[in-house]
């Protein structure tokens, strides 16, 4: 492929308050400019498209996680010893430690007890109507997740802050960030406390977690890193899942009837949720050697920004990319990521997301927007704040 040496420059702000409740006007801008857009603001190379985002993530030897994958140095530093975090060896260690909690048999032990609290969940919203989506959405991975992490019930209160604080650390050293970080480090100083203590749930994560350390097979400091890993990343994603079903399907009427008559197009309707409304907004790369992508040279050191979000959106890949319809095949899409880092959770993501819905199919009728949706505020993770609905018993 010839080389081009110039390079298509993006000026605005992609973290800004603005751009991050309206993102999609910015992506489609970035994709118009080319497959490799310098962000003069960020000193980053976006890439906007399906194409190179895919090949970047599916090319881990070149284009590398162990400098980070956030925007900025300190949260760069702050989370090494994290699965997201490393590279090789290293990464496929830490990833075998917890594999066995989140396999399709692992999961299917669980799928009971996720479907009964969906459906309680589900229940209690119906016969209250008028509902914050977004609080109905939270409960489930609320309740789930923690138990499976081992996570004491003292200080559960201030998870979902502190989930929110560390993907928020991962951005840009923007206010948002700075505003955040004493949050995400307390979830930090929290966990360290939790391994010290040895107060991790019996039979949970963190007690395979404190097994291995005991046994020699990992540093008692990557309890610590590996509880977060885990609970961090799996709180705001799957509400956000979650919430935009709740916000899709309520403005998208026609959809909720598809789904309705043909509950098995839940799987289907997961992917498109995830690929329409992505939870992850984008992560970052850095070039172990000098590369090219899409003929754009690339020295060794560059950071480069995988834009999931527009990368689903992306009109050379997809037909009609801002049609939300639950029967295209969607499976492709880049949401949880791809190849080796490509997300360990997402089984549990997708188990949680379809056990709402089929409880949602079975007591709700009609799913009605009451109020103005309010997007929130937080560099990585693309999330509603706030979602009045009202759902209509069937
Ligand atoms: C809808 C829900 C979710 C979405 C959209 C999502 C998205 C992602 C994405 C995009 C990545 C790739 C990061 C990269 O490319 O560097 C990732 C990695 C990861 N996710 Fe998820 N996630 C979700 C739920 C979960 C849950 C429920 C858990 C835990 C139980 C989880 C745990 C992880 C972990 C540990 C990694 C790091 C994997 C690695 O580096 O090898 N995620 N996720």
């Amino acid at each position: 492929m010839p080389m081009r040496t110039e390079i298509p420059v993006y000026h605005p702000d992609l973290y800004s308050a603005s751009a991050i409740r309206d993102t999609y006007p910015h992506y489609a801008a970035l994709r118009a400019l080319g497959p490799v857009v310098w962000l003069s603001k960020h000193k980053v190379y976006a890439l906007p498209r399906y194409a190179e985002c895919k090949q970047v993530l599916l090319d881990d030897d070149t284009f590398v996680s162990s400098g980070g994958v956030g925007l900025n140095p300190v949260a760069n530093r702050v989370g090494q010893g994290t699965t997201l975090f490393s590279d090789g060896d290293e990464h496929a260690r830490r990833r075998s430690l917890l594999a066995h909690r989140l396999t399709p048999r692992a999961l299917r032990t669980m799928q009971d007890t996720v479907d009964q609290q969906a459906a309680a969940v589900v229940e209690a919203a119906a016969a209250r109507r008028t509902v914050d989506a977004v609080e109905v959405a939270t409960a489930l991975p609320m309740s789930v997740v923690p138990d499976l992490v081992g996570w004491p019930q003292q200080g559960r209160e201030h998870l979902l802050r502190w989930a929110g604080a560390t993907f928020d650390a991962l951005g840009p050293f923007n206010r948002q960030a700075v505003r955040t970080l004493p949050a995400s480090l307390g979830m930090m100083r929290y966990a360290r406390g939790v391994v010290r203590d040895r107060s991790v749930l019996d039979g949970s994560m963190g007690h395979d977690l404190l097994r291995a350390s005991d046994e020699g097979r990992i540093m008692p400091a990557e309890c610590v890193t590996m509880m977060i890993d885990y609970l961090a990343p799996s709180l705001d994603t799957t509400i956000s899942a979650i919430s935009s079903a709740l916000y899709l399907f309520a403005t998208h009427p026609e959809q909720w009837r598809l789904l309705k008559a043909d509950p098995d197009l839940v799987p289907k309707a997961v992917n498109e949720i995830v690929r329409y409304e992505s939870p992850i907004r984008a992560f970052s790369r850095t070039a172990a050697r000098d590369t090219e992508l899409a003929g754009v040279p690339l020295p060794k050191g560059s950071r480069v920004l995988v834009l999931y979000g527009s990368a689903n959106r992306d009109p050379l890949e997809w037909d009609d990319p801002d049609t939300f319809d639950i029967r295209r095949d969607a499976a492709r899409q880049l949401g949880f990521g791809q190849g080796t880092h490509g997300c360990a959770g997402q089984g549990l993501a997708r188990l949680e997301t379809s056990a709402m819905l089929r409880a949602l199919i079975e007591r709700v009728d009609r799913i009605e927007p009451t109020g103005t949706p309010e997007w929130s505020l937080n560099n990585v993770i693309h999330r509603l704040e706030r979602l009045p609905l009202e759902l209509i018993p069937a």
